[in-house]
């Protein structure tokens, strides 16, 4: 599995600002772009209004996967980056006791098979509810998954490195650990919450 923890000023800067309030869409730009710069192309022909040209276009269709409630912070601005892109849902919930994911909802596109799916998610903290949604795309035929999040905990990686060793991760900030209640510090709080004032 590749971690790639996307380290620029701005990502720095709007981080800082996101942990005290919710401003999410700077920093997720900068992480989509990222991302999504190494996507495949395949060559085509387009007729130009003076001759036939040769182009390229994006080789597989994308579909993004917003996990619900906090990854819909994040869709708008995926999907300015990638106007065409189709859009599945995934409904995941935490225990507020266990912290155990449960999954409530599902809404994704067909023919996962040759799609590149980026499933967005602000957090990863003990990495059950991104697992899960991994295995459920996987369930749906899904074979790319790359999950953008915007802060991950250690403990988050760790469990995806070990039950999903070939999904990429891309996150803004790996932080220290998991509290006793498995939040993550220094985090930001729930994301969810802090987004939709709840
Ligand atoms: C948050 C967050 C992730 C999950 C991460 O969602 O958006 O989906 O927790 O925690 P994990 O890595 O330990 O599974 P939450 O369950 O609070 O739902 P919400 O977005 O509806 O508030
Ligand atoms: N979910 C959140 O929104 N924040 C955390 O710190 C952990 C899980």
């Amino acid at each position: 599995m590749a971690l790639h923890i996307v380290r620029h000023p701005l990502v720095e800067d709007v981080l800082a600002a996101l942990r005290a309030r919710v401003t999410p869409c700077d920093v997720f730009r900068q992480l989509a772009r990222r991302a999504t710069r190494d996507l495949a192309l395949a060559e085509t022909w387009v007729e130009t209004p003076l001759e036939r040209a040769a182009v390229k276009r994006l080789g597989s269709r994308v579909v993004a996967v917003p996990v619900l409630r906090a990854g819909l912070g994040m869709l708008d601005a995926f999907l300015e980056l990638v106007p065409s892109a189709q859009v599945g849902y995934f409904g995941l919930e935490r225990n507020e006791e266990t912290a155990v994911a449960r999954r409530y909802y599902e809404k994704v596109p067909k023919d996962l098979e040759g799609a590149v799916v980026f499933l967005l998610d602000p957090m990863l903290a003990t990495g059950g509810s991104a697992a899960m949604a991994i295995d459920g795309l996987r369930g749906l035929g899904a074979k790319q998954v790359r999950l953008l999040s915007i802060v991950a905990a250690p403990e988050g990686v760790a469990h995806l490195e070990k039950v999903a060793p070939d999904s990429l991760i891309f996150t803004a900030a790996l932080d220290r650990a998991l509290n006793d209640k498995k939040y993550i510090l220094p985090g930001l709080g729930d994301f969810g919450d802090r987004l939709f004032g709840t």
